[in-house]
């Protein structure tokens, strides 16, 4: 069977590089991949938002099964276009993706059913948001309703904070017409974690626990990025509390979506903040989580594609995951200067020799080729992950890779899996 990914960032590499691995797979496409990609599947030059020609490419290419990365088309609705046109999909419908793309609607649907999550207001204008905030103590969290690559999110410190957060979605637009409306939440303190399940609309098959970095500077100091490195699985998760996510989180959300007329089918990915042995919903992605990929599709022993296939026909109760029990670690090298602005183009070297480290993957987010050299194409350049016996080995055999690949104005964290150790 031939195999298009739709996207081009560390998640896709992983993906293209599972699903390689597939007895089942003859030929892997991606659209639009990147320099890493390029090595394992035929890259296509259609953008990942590019609904129209993606379905034109699957129909004329007798493509078998597509996989979707990212948020973007599936918001956009590129899995209903591919079922009305008979092509087999993996991802939630537009309905259902609504969970992410629009925080209004996750947020009412939370509420509805029960859900624990953050207290909050909804507002549409700017002046009614601000008088909310008057009344409120700090911090607060602002956030645009719909997508904003992640930047959409304001943890507000004080009220001047809050209110510019205000004015930069609502008065600034500076998403768009995500910024439309304003959800203002309460701020949840705690240690956040990434649960990430497979969903066929009834059945919720959790894949390990992980976490993500999203702070650019050790500590978790400084901005917020896409991610700046991952680990699974994350012990803060434990035996208990994942118990208490199926019960309390993953299934009643699955539930709630079908009896709201959203069957969802995909992977269901929920942003918990746990304190004192609680978890509650930050945020739901519908999508794999980048880079909570890479570490956990390192550790999916399972063939990728029986799985994504159980999903599409709705028999995910037949399926049980197989999970290599040893820990892994991403640490993600970014351009110098990001999450603001960096320069593209920067000829990375020592891939090769990272990649002879024991355990180890180079996963590719922000590359491209120019003049036979792999240069800097992104925010998030590489994705470095380690699988050891132990999780204090996966660090020291990821950290050791990174240490041999360089470019001009590299950067990365030096404290992805610290918090992990702390727990052990
Ligand atoms: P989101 O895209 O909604 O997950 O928000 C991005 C990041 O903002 C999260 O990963 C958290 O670090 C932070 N965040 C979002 N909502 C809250 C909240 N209610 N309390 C504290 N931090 C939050
Ligand atoms: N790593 C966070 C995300 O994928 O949204």
């Amino acid at each position: 069977m031939k195999i298009l990914v739709v996207g081009s960032g560390g998640r896709e590499h992983a993906l293209v590089w599972k699903l390689r691995q597939s007895p089942r797979v003859s030929e892997v496409f991606c659209a639009p991949g990147n320099a890493g990609i390029a090595q394992l599947a035929a890259c296509v030059p259609l953008a990942a938002t590019d609904v129209a020609g993606l379905a034109a490419f699957a129909k004329a290419q007798g493509i078998g099964l597509t996989f979707v990365g990212p948020e973007a088309p599936l918001t956009e609705g590129i899995v209903d276009r591919f079922e009305q046109e008979g092509l087999r999909v993996f991802g939630p419908r537009q309905g259902a993706a609504q969970l992410e793309g629009s925080k209004v609607f996750m947020k009412a649907l939370l509420k509805k059913y029960n859900i624990p999550s953050a207290q909050y207001e909804v507002f549409d204008h700017r002046d009614q948001a601000v008088a909310y905030l008057e009344r409120l103590a700090m911090p607060v969290v602002v956030k645009a309703d719909g997508l904003a690559a992640g930047k959409g999110v304001i943890v507000a410190q004080t009220k001047a904070e809050a209110v510019a957060a205000v004015d930069l979605i609502m008065a600034d637009r500076a998403f768009g017409k995500a910024g439309d409306r304003v959800v203002i939440e309460e701020f949840l303190a705690g240690e956040e974690a990434s649960f990430l399940a497979f969903s066929d609309g009834t059945t919720v098959l959790p894949l390990p626990s992980s976490q993500d970095h999203k702070a650019i500077f050790d500590d978790d100091r400084g901005p917020n990025t896409g991610g700046m490195g991952a680990y699974s699985p994350a012990p803060v998760v434990t035996p208990e509390l994942h118990e208490q996510v199926m019960a309390e989180v993953m299934l009643p959300t699955v539930r709630a979506l079908a009896a709201e007329g959203h069957p969802y089918k995909g992977v269901l990915y929920a942003g918990l903040m746990i304190k004192d042995g609680h978890a509650k919903v930050l945020e739901f992605n519908c999508r794999f989580g980048d880079p909570e990929a890479q570490p956990l599709l390192m550790r999916l022993a399972s063939d990728l594609v029986e799985v994504v296939e159980a999903v599409i026909d709705g028999r995910l109760d037949t399926v049980q995951l197989a999970i290599d029990p040893r820990p892994t670690v991403c640490v993600v090298m970014a351009a110098g200067g990001y999450p603001g602005n960096y320069e593209k183009g920067k000829v990375i070297s020592g891939i090769e020799a990272a990649e002879k480290v024991e355990g180890v993957r180079v996963f590719h987010a922000g590359t491209a080729m120019k003049d036979g050299k792999v240069v800097t194409a992104g925010g998030r350049v590489l994705g470095v992950t380690a699988i050891a016996g132990t999780l204090t080995a996966a660090i020291a055999q990821a950290y050791e890779a990174v240490g041999r690949i360089s470019w001009e104005g590299c950067q990365y964290r030096k404290d992805i899996g610290r918090k992990a150790l702390r727990r052990q």
